[in-house]
């Protein structure tokens, strides 16, 4: 069993279609074990995309991470963080396979939907960024 951290981005939040990106991932086998909306300082957004900041996207992701409120989430499973990229698909929208979360929801390579840790060891980093470990309620 494994946790991961996703991201709702503003786009998604800004479409309304909140619950259906979260049914994606129930109706796939990851549940929600922790949840919070917020909306991220600039601050806060560039520690969270360190690694990212001498890439030429850095300065129009942040502003895009911060037009308006998103939601934290800590999603588990069997092996949530490869379920969970699978689940959201490609970066790009438009390279991503039918049905995936940023297909039917994403607008562009930026505004792509969801945020997804990208490994176990970017999980934890990124769980502990955002949450205290009460907030996570944890059912395995
Ligand atoms: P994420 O971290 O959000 O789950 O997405 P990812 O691993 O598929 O993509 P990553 O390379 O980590 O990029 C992080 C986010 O930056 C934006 N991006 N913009 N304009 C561009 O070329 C570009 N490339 C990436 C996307 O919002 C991407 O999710
Ligand atoms: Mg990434």
């Amino acid at each position: 069993m494994e946790k991961t951290f996703s991201i709702i981005k503003p786009n998604a939040v800004s479409k309304n279609v909140v619950g259906k990106v979260i049914s994606c991932f129930e109706e796939k086998g990851l549940r929600v074990a922790a949840i919070k909306m917020v909306h991220l300082s600039r601050e806060k957004t560039e520690g969270f995309y360190i690694e990212h900041k001498d890439r030429p996207f850095f300065a129009s992701l942040v502003q895009f991470m911060t037009s308006g409120p998103v939601f934290l989430m800590c999603l588990e499973g069997e092996g949530a963080v490869a379920r969970n990229r699978e689940i959201m698909g490609a970066t790009d929208p438009a390279k991503a396979d039918a049905g995936t979360v940023r297909k039917l929801f994403g607008e562009g390579i930026e505004a792509n939907a969801v945020h997804g840790s990208d490994s176990s060891q970017s999980a934890e980093r990124e769980l502990a960024y955002f949450f205290e470990k009460s907030e996570i309620h944890s059912r395995f």
